[in-house]
């Protein structure tokens, strides 16, 4: 039978997810797509309380892909412009729920002034112990195993690492996620079901929940659902039904 109610024995260690559909959402109410970005904001403040009301460790947010660097200037400074607010805006709450920030992605690209303020807030909560909330900010998958392919190579050749020692923990090592676990459930929303460059590596064995939600109208009941769905499923990882029993 398939359980209905979230099994808190039984919850992802590190939950993804790529937050999709928020031009949709605003042309559908005839609105420009910076609505559509605002609205986003809301929904991501309801996922983190929700995660931090269940006590998940992990949550990882795709904002900004490298490839969204191609979008109109308008829409690039918009969403910045709503990053260094949010930033701005969520400090203190970020502390006072004990909440650790973290980013992934090449946020040297990103404009001075939110870079700061990037740096600023990761020193300041980084003491923080209840849930490890990641953006995923001029963020790319291929790049991130670029970047740990050269710097394995230099410990290669600086004879740091020898080439015999080279495994799955040593690439998790050099990996903008090092020191997280795998990710266990990644979540799409907007109806897309494509993984569009986000955490390759880390994805290997993910449950994958797609939902056709826009992203600014993922509530909390949403992500409950996508957690039920989680645990309803039997992660074999490579094994038969029988020898997980
Ligand atoms: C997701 O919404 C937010 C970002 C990628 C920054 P989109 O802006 O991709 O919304 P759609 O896909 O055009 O609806
Ligand atoms: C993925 O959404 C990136 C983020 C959610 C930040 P996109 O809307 O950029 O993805 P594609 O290009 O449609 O695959
Ligand atoms: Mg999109």
């Amino acid at each position: 039978m398939s359980q209905k109610k979230i099994d808190k024995d039984n919850l992802p260690k590190h939950v993804a997810v790529i937050m999709d559909g928020n031009g949709r959402w605003a042309k559908k109410k005839g609105l420009r797509r910076e609505f559509g970005h605002k609205a986003g904001r809301k929904a991501v403040k309801k996922i983190i309380e929700s995660c931090v009301e269940l006590n998940i460790k992990h949550l990882t947010l795709y904002a900004f892909s490298v490839e969204n660097w191609n979008r109109p200037k308008i829409e690039i400074d918009l969403l910045m412009q709503l990053l260094l607010l949010s930033l701005k805006d969520e400090l203190n709450n970020l502390n006072k729920n004990n909440i650790k920030f973290n980013t992934i992605g090449d946020i040297g690209k990103m404009p001075k002034k939110i870079f700061d303020y990037l740096i600023k807030v990761k020193k300041e909560t980084k003491n923080n112990t209840k849930l490890t909330l990641t953006l995923a900010l001029s963020y790319g998958g291929r790049n991130e195993i670029i970047d740990a392919v050269r710097n394995i190579s230099m410990k290669v050749k600086n004879n740091i690492i020898s080439l015999k020692k080279i495994d799955e923990s040593v690439i998790n090592d050099h990996l903008y996620t090092r020191h997280y676990p795998d990710v266990d459930l990644l979540i799409r929303t907007s109806g897309e079901k494509r993984i569009s460059n986000f955490l390759l590596w880390q994805i290997a064995y993910a449950e994958l929940y797609f939902t056709a939600k826009l992203w600014p109208d993922f509530n909390k009941k949403d992500l409950f659902k996508a957690i039920i769905s989680y645990q309803n499923r039997e992660r074999r990882f490579g094994k038969t039904s029988e020898q997980i029993k």
